[in-house]
């Protein structure tokens, strides 16, 4: 009790969360009543209930059909603004976004409505409840390759609103050397590069070689299957790549058939972990102090791991430095 409270005291930076996994069932029912809406459940409940996933594919089937009701620019703001107020109740006080804009703009909701949104909430939460934020646009990997690039040109006229772009979605068929030319494109635009290597996927170290080496990304999503290449933790631990871990998505991976811990293990290495939520709404609503709180006994993290992890965090965060240095 005493490390928890530990843990909800300490001041934190978010730096892996999906803005519409953040998507509450009860807000959901609220935007599809705005909306004009039918949901395919009756109740908050039953909505809550339908959650059951086993794996990547069948976690994305859930949470793209719960984009739906998101239609207005005032629904983008709606959602970011609830996230932002969550996160600073658990004393988060800096979080850099994903959104999925191919997404919404296949359903015809223009960009301005998206980036208009999240933005104005940001501005807000910054405003009132002292939170800091950035956004990045995360490359949805298994649509059509046009479709990235079509977000990628509908986005570039508000760069001003992005610190980076991402990659996210179906990984199994999709590495990220296909999106080399759209990240070279977004680096030109001043943004910073990451990208999802979930674990235990297909080619799994093919694509967290491309990631690191080939592609020189700027952090890493997930990442933990690097445990497996004592080449590639070397190179990232040289380097300082950061990794956000998101130990409610992806706890474990297997070296030499012995099951460890990504946080226990990248902590060992010496390599830089971080802790991040990825899609609350869809995990018990566990928000970032909440995933801490679960991953401390699960990882035996101690209270100088504990500073180390935020420490991370906020090192990782694309602020300027005076900024970075006034969190720190
Ligand atoms: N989209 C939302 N959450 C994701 C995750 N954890 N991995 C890949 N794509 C995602
Ligand atoms: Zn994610």
């Amino acid at each position: 009790a005493a490390t928890e409270r530990f843990i909800r005291a300490m001041p934190k930076a978010e730096l892996h969360l999906h803005l519409e996994g953040t998507l509450e069932a009860d807000m959901k029912f609220a935007l599809a009543k705005r909306n004009g809406i039918k949901l395919p459940y009756d109740t908050v409940e039953a909505m809550r209930a339908s959650y059951r996933y086993h794996d990547l594919p069948s976690f994305l089937a859930i949470y793209y059909s719960g984009m739906d009701v998101l239609r207005t620019e005032a629904d983008f703001y709606d959602l970011a603004y609830a996230y932002l107020a969550k996160a600073a109740s658990q004393n988060v006080r800096y979080t850099e976004m994903f959104f999925d804009p191919q997404e919404h703009l296949k359903r015809g909701i223009p960009m301005a409505a998206v980036i208009g949104g999240i933005t104005r909430a940001r501005g807000d939460a910054a405003k009132r409840l002292g939170i800091g934020s950035g956004l990045i646009l995360c490359f949805v990997r298994d649509a059509p390759l046009d479709t990235a690039a079509a977000a990628l040109d509908a986005a570039l006229p508000f760069k001003r609103d992005l610190i980076a772009v991402g990659l996210d979605s179906d990984e199994k068929g999709h590495p990220p050397a296909d999106f080399a030319p759209l990240f070279a494109r977004a680096r030109v635009a001043g943004l910073h590069v990451t990208m999802h290597c979930d674990v235990n996927q297909e080619n799994t170290l093919a694509h967290l070689r491309q990631a690191i080496v080939d592609l020189r990304a700027d952090r890493i999503d997930h990442g933990g299957n690097i445990l497996q290449s004592p080449e590639l933790v070397a190179i990232a631990r040289a380097r300082g790549l950061a990794f956000t871990v998101c130990p409610g998505f992806s706890g474990k991976v297997s070296t030499g058939g012995v099951p460890i811990d990504v946080v226990r293990g990248m902590l060992d290495q010496g390599l830089d972990v971080t802790i991040s939520s990825d899609d609350p709404a869809y995990m018990g609503s566990r928000y970032v102090a909440d995933a801490i709180v679960d991953a401390q006994p699960v990882s035996a993290l101690t209270r100088a791991e504990l500073v180390q992890i935020q420490r991370n965090a906020f090192n990782a965060a694309w602020l300027p430095p005076a900024q970075r240095d006034a969190y720190l």
